[in-house]
């Protein structure tokens, strides 16, 4: 493909010269004595280079920069200038150029500059503000925005069309996060990611159609984790100085990944420890419980006899709370047991279908509304264990159910992937959404924000989810709403054939 310059300069004559130079040099070109012609065909088309005349009249090449930098960030920009005005030029330098060209002009120099100009992209300068944002980000914490917002930088900084992060999950390599346009070709990146993780170094490879798609492995203690990966357009020829930018951006993310990681570790760590304690707390409490609601029945029977209502009430709101108190119990109890499945055929469309109903039950507030999209292609049964998945399940609706106001939308979707052999539950609300510190602890045992939750509902969700070698995922954003995707793998249910709808 040619190159694209596009020539301003009030002057005709020049106009008609560089136009006949840069046409003998291979470009294609646009020349207008006329700004708003310029900025008009910027909009229409992405130019490689522009080389703008200083002094215009009405509107300099100074401001015509600015207004060609709006609707095209990176254009490199020649100004050109006659001598005795250098200064002004060092200044066009200062606010975004990519350098001058003096008039009348020297043959070699315009080329020279030229080539220099499509060469060099402008990574010095973004370089310092990327190891900022970078660094700001590697300290917030929750992974996920992390990784999309160095995804977001690493293509606002470069010329990339876009680009993938992805994380080594359980020998998959899974796309965590992703900016620019849609890639045409998954597997062409993967593969780049994959030969960038083996070598351990940033790596080029042609693009799908043209163009490169550059690979930069992360790399934490353990090995590579995964791989930052661009396509550039077709223009756009990798350099060294583009591997080391993408070096350097993938080390932000890999500072993220080691970040998170760690911080599950210990979590993890003192989850264990607090589970463990709670549920011999709760065993303790087990016991007497169950006498203290025996003697508070005892007590309202006895009270009723005798005529005293007042009193039998009493003694009725007594036993109430404790058979609250006693099921919190069980609860952690249950959470504590070593963990085992009891696996059974379940048809887990009418297993969502029985969890909204029951949660709408529980729910008061009005005009909300639910959908369910299940995916027809879904084997009509498998394996799992319905008792475990109804708790996850529950509890997730109902979190989506408690976070709506009136007039509210929950979506329960369900989407088989065939090849996989895992079907996708999605529990989508537009609800309250969570500010970033409740995300990091909403898998914390008896971590709440709700006057009356027990704050163990997420927990157990991940640990069923766990247990069923499924993955569990939660996006959220404050004041729209919040998605939790979980991934069952299914086995089949014995004895049966796929169970296909048609
Ligand atoms: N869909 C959601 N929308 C907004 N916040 C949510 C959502 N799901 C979970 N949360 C937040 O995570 C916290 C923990 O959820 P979790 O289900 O573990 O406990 P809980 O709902 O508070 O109590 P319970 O044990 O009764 O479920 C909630 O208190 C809430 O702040
Ligand atoms: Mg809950």
């Amino acid at each position: 493909m040619m190159r694209r310059v596009l020539v301003v300069d009030d002057d005709a004559a020049i106009l008609e010269v560089l136009e006949m130079r840069l046409t003998a040099m291979g470009f294609d070109v646009m020349a207008t004595r006329d700004g708003h012609a310029a900025l008009a065909a910027v909009e229409g088309a992405r130019f490689d280079l522009a080389l703008l005349d200083l002094r215009m009249e009405p509107m300099d090449g100074i401001r015509l920069m600015e207004g060609l930098h709006e609707r095209q960030p990176r254009l490199p920009v020649l100004i050109m200038t006659a001598h005795g005005t250098i200064e002004t030029a060092v200044d066009a330098v200062q606010r975004g150029a990519f350098d001058y060209l003096t008039k009348p002009f020297v043959r070699d120099e315009l080329r020279a500059k030229i080539s220099r100009a499509l060469a060099t992209r402008r990574w010095a300068r973004d370089r310092e503000r990327l190891l900022a944002v970078g660094q700001t980000l590697a300290s917030s914490g929750v992974m996920d925005r992390v990784l999309d917002a160095v995804a977001q930088a690493t293509v606002e900084t470069t010329e990339a069309e876009r680009c993938v992060v992805f994380q080594l999950q359980q020998g998959r390599l899974l796309p965590m996060a992703s900016a620019g346009s849609p890639p045409p070709s998954w597997p062409a990146l993967e593969t780049a990611a994959r030969a960038a993780m083996d070598k351990g170094v940033p790596t080029t490879f042609p693009g799908v159609d043209t163009g490169a798609i550059v690979a930069a492995p992360l790399l934490v203690q353990r090995g590579p984790a995964g791989a930052l990966v661009i396509e550039t357009p077709s223009r756009v020829e990798p350099t060294e100085d583009d591997l080391e930018l993408l070096a350097l951006f993938s080390s932000q993310a890999a500072v993220a990944i080691r970040n998170t990681h760690e911080l599950e570790r210990l979590r993890s760590g003192a989850l264990a420890a607090l589970g463990r304690m709670a549920t011999q707390v709760a065993h303790e409490l087990k016991n007497p419980l169950a006498g203290l609601r025996l003697y508070a029945r005892h007590l309202e029977q006895r009270l009723t006899k005798t005529g005293d209502g007042d009193g039998a009430n009493l003694a009725q709101k007594i036993s109430g709370t404790v058979d609250h108190l006693a099921a919190v119990v069980s609860e952690i109890t249950t959470f504590g047991r070593p963990p085992e499945l009891l696996r059974a055929p379940v048809a887990l469309h009418a297993l969502l279908d029985e969890c909204v109903s029951f949660a709408q039950a529980r729910i008061t507030t009005e005009g909300i509304e639910i959908f369910r999209i299940y995916d027809p292609t879904a084997p009509a049964q498998a394996m799992l264990d319905a008792r475990e998945l109804r708790k996850a399940f529950l509890n997730l609706i109902l979190n989506g159910l408690e976070s709506l106001a009136p007039g509210g939308r929950l979506t329960v979707t369900t989407a088989w992937a065939a090849d996989a052999r895992t079907l996708t539950v999605t529990i989508e609300d537009t609800g309250s959404g969570m500010p970033d510190e409740t995300l990091a602890r909403i898998f914390d045992l008896f971590f709440t924000t709700k006057p009356q939750g027990t704050g163990l509902g997420m927990a157990i969700a991940r640990s069923v989810i766990d247990l069923h070698s499924g993955e569990l995922a939660v996006h959220s954003v404050l004041g729209q709403g919040t998605r939790v995707t979980t991934r069952l793998p299914f086995e089949p249910a014995p004895g049966r054939a796929e169970d296909k709808a048609t």
